[in-house]
């Protein structure tokens, strides 16, 4: 038996669901039930039927998954695939921001830790990040941790004062213009597909910004042939297998995020062989943590209804 055999095997067997990022390796995401953005993945994971999932990503992915499901059993395939900067945020300067604002919503992108998501009102994705804040009665917003997502909310939703914290992905961050100028003359017809990870200066740059499932939506429905990528390279492997008449490149060997690279099928198959890594989450932290993961649910799902 060869090993994606064995792990769909283990998955009947223990009626599992293997969740991916577009971030971790093509082999993960071709074995993959459902292979989305955050977003979809935490709307999956608040919604199967299946014992086990197996949370092939980064940890505060895999904890989100048993914050909205408690009951079901959340596999790490590394618990060391970390985002670092999920830890980027301080609970003394949520407290010092409240006190300073009285209306204050923080609002959290969902790569963060389970505590600084339980210090927070709402939680955004990158994909629903700009309707989520237009859709919040409160003027000032304190959007953690990621600065470059803030700025790109606030430069989008100008009737709001967003405040921002100084956290970033080191893998998005370390794009520069320059950087994408190269790339753009080695690539002249491309267009520029970009997260809002990356950092302000560049987005002027971007044909289009957007989550990973927006950016795969955009060149699925275009009629351009080339594409510059601005995100993480996983992205790649399903651009390049769902659109094989396009061609898709990286603006820098950079874009490559090592904990979702940790990811291995022998480890998957490994956590459901042997149930390592279950996420475990102390019961009054996840019930502060899922108030504003449902809170995100539901003004997502609201908005696209009007
Ligand atoms: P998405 O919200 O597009 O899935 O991005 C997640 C992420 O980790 C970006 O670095
Ligand atoms: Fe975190 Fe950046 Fe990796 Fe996304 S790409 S998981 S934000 S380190």
């Amino acid at each position: 038996m060869n090993i994606q055999e064995e792990i769909r095997t283990l998955k009947k067997e223990r009626n599992a669901l293997i969740l991916a990022h577009y971030y971790v390796p093509g082999p993960v995401q071709e074995i993959a039930d459902v292979v989305g953005d955050s977003f979809a993945l935490s709307q999956k994971a608040a919604d199967t039927d299946a014992d086990v999932l197996v949370f092939a990503g980064v940890s505060f992915m895999g904890e989100s998954a048993k914050i909205l499901s408690p009951d079901k059993t959340v596999l790490l395939p590394d618990a060391e695939a970390d985002c670092p900067m999920a830890h980027m945020a301080t609970e003394e300067n949520i407290r010092k921001l409240k006190k300073q604002y009285p209306d204050l919503a923080v609002v959290c992108y969902i790569n963060s830790t389970a505590r600084l998501k339980a210090l927070s009102d709402v939680c955004v994705t990158s994909s629903n990040a700009l309707k989520i804040v237009r859709a919040l009665p409160n003027r000032n917003i304190y959007f953690i941790p990621d600065k470059n997502l803030g700025q790109y909310v606030a430069g989008q939703v100008p009737e709001k004062n967003i405040i921002l914290n100084d956290g970033y992905c080191p893998i998005h961050h370390s794009l520069t213009p320059a950087l994408l100028l190269e790339a753009k003359k080695a690539h002249p017809e491309a267009q520029v597909l970009m997260h809002p990870e990356c950092p302000p200066k560049t987005l002027p740059m971007a044909d289009y910004v957007g989550s990973t499932a927006g950016i795969l939506a955009y060149a699925r429905q275009s009629s351009h042939k080339e594409f510059l990528v601005a995100t993480e390279e996983g992205v790649l492997w399903q651009l390049q297998r769902e659109n094989p008449g396009k061609q898709f490149y990286s603006p820098t060997e950079d874009f490559c995020c090592p904990g979702m690279k940790l990811i291995t099928l022998e480890k998957v198959r490994d956590a459901l062989k042997n149930n390592t890594n279950p996420v475990e989450i102390e019961e009054s932290l996840r019930l502060a943590a899922l108030r504003p993961l449902k809170r995100m649910l539901q003004l997502a799902a609201q908005r696209k209804e009007q």
